[in-house]
C-alpha cells in the first residue's frame, strides 16, 4: 500500500478528510450492521436531538505504525467501555463494544495510506462519535441515532512539542459535582470554548479547572488529566468523580508502577499544594504527556522547578516508556496493543 504524499513531520493537530468512514444507524430500537462509506457529509433532521439538546458523545484514540511496520491501535477496548458509560448517562443506545472496536479497525485499515510512518512523530487520530439524529422538540431523548468513526492524521496537540506550556487557573467551572465531567459528552467541550478562547487570547495554552463545589482542588484541563511529580520522584494524579477517566493517565499509572518502579498516589490534589511539585504534565490521547512549566493564578505564577522550560526527567521517562509501548519498541502489557490485520 502506497502512503499519501503528506508532510508527516509538519502536521498539526487538525482535521484532514480521509477516504473512508464508518456509519451505523439506530432506528426502531435496533442498530443496523453499519458500513464504510465515502461521503464525509452528515445529513440529519433540522430538529435532531444533537442540534437542539446537544445529545452527543465521542471518543478519541490513536493508531500507530510500529517499528516492524505493523499498524496497531492502543487499548481501543477501553474507549468502547467509556463510550458505553457516556451513552448510558446521555440516554443514548449503546453501540456494542466489540462492534465499536471492529469499526475502528475497519476505518484504520481502509485508510491505511494515511497512517503516519514509524518515526515521523505523527499518528492517526481516530474519532468515534454518536449523536441523536431523529427529531425532538420536547426535551427528551431522540429515537434515532448515528454512530460514526472517522480518522485523520495528526501531529502534536500543543505547538512546540517538548517545550513547557503555561496555563491559567480558570474562573469558569468545567463540571458540576454529580454532573457529566466523567463522561465524554460534547456539551463538556461546548462550555469550554469560551474559557479556552479567553485563555488563548491572554497567551495561555490551556485552563486548569478547579472543583466546582469548593474551588480548592485540582480537576483537569479542557482536554487532559494532570500528572504531577514530587521532589522525591513520586507520581501524584488527581482523583475526582467529575474528571474524565483518562486512558492515558491510567496507562501511565501502570507504567510508573510496573515499568519504572515509581510510587504513585491517586488522590485529591489541593490547589494550594501544587507549588511543592517538581514536575507537572498533561496527559491524554491528543496530549500524550505535555509538560507544564507554569500555572498563572490571577497574576501569581506557580513554577514547577523541574519542568519550568522543558519536560522534567520523570515525565520524560514516562513519555518514552508509554510511546515505546505504543510504537512496539517496548513489550506491552497483555491486551494493550490491538493489531490491525
Ligand atoms: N480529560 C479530558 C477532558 C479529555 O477530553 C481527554 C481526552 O480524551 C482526557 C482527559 C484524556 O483522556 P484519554 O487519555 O482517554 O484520551
Ligand atoms: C483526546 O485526547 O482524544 C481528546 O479528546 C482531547 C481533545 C482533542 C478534545
Amino acid at each position: 500500500m502506497e502512503k499519501k504524499n503528506i508532510d508527516w513531520g509538519n502536521l498539526s493537530f487538525g482535521y484532514m478528510e480521509t477516504d473512508k468512514r464508518f456509519v451505523a444507524n439506530y432506528k426502531n430500537g435496533a442498530w443496523d450492521e453499519g458500513a464504510l462509506i465515502d461521503d464525509s457529509k452528515v445529513v440529519i433532521s433540522e430538529c435532531a436531538g444533537v442540534l437542539q439538546y446537544a445529545q452527543t458523545c465521542f471518543e478519541g484514540l490513536k493508531a500507530y505504525t510500529t517499528k516492524d511496520g505493523k499498524i496497531v491501535m492502543f487499548r481501543p477496548d477501553l474507549n468502547a467501555e467509556r463510550m458505553e458509560s457516556s451513552c448510558k448517562r446521555l440516554e443514548m443506545p449503546v453501540f456494542p463494544q466489540d462492534k465499536f472496536v471492529k469499526a475502528c479497525e475497519d476505518v484504520v485499515r481502509a485508510n491505511a495510506a494515511y497512517v503516519p510512518p514509524f518515526g515521523s512523530g505523527a499518528t492517526l487520530y481516530i474519532r468515534p462519535y454518536m449523536f441523536g439524529s431523529g427529531p425532538v422538540i420536547g426535551v427528551k431523548p431522540s429515537e434515532e441515532y448515528q454512530f460514526r468513526v472517522f480518522c485523520t492524521p495528526v501531529g502534536p496537540y500543543f505547538k512546540g512539542g517538548a517545550k513547557s506550556i503555561t496555563i491559567k487557573v480558570s474562573d469558569f467551572d468545567r463540571a458540576a459535582p454529580h454532573g457529566t465531567g466523567n463522561i465524554k459528552a460534547g456539551l463538556n467541550y461546548a462550555m469550554s470554548l469560551h474559557p479556552i478562547v479567553q485563555a488563548h487570547d491572554e497567551g495561555f495554552a490551556e485552563n486548569m479547572y478547579l472543583d466546582a463545589a469548593t474551588r480548592t482542588k485540582v480537576e483537569e484541563t479542557g482536554g487532559a488529566n494532570f500528572l504531577f511529580v514530587t521532589k522525591d520522584g513520586k507520581v501524584v494524579t488527581p482523583k475526582s468523580d467529575s474528571i474524565l477517566p483518562s486512558i492515558t493517565r491510567r496507562s501511565l499509572v501502570y507504567v510508573a508502577k510496573e515499568y519504572l518502579g515509581l510510587e504513585v498516589e491517586e488522590r485529591e490534589v489541593l490547589f494550594s499544594e501544587i507549588g511543592d511539585f517538581a514536575e507537572c504534565g498533561l496527559c491524554g490521547t491528543a496530549a500524550v504527556i505535555s509538560p507544564v512549566g507554569r500555572v498563572n493564578d490571577h497574576g501569581r505564577i506557580i513554577e514547577f522547578c523541574d519542568s519550568a522550560d522543558e519536560m522534567g526527567p520523570v515525565t520524560k521517562k514516562l513519555r518514552e516508556t508509554l510511546t515505546g509501548i505504543q510504537m512496539g519498541e517496548i513489550e506491552a502489557p497483555k491486551g494493550w496493543i490491538y493489531t490491525v490485520e
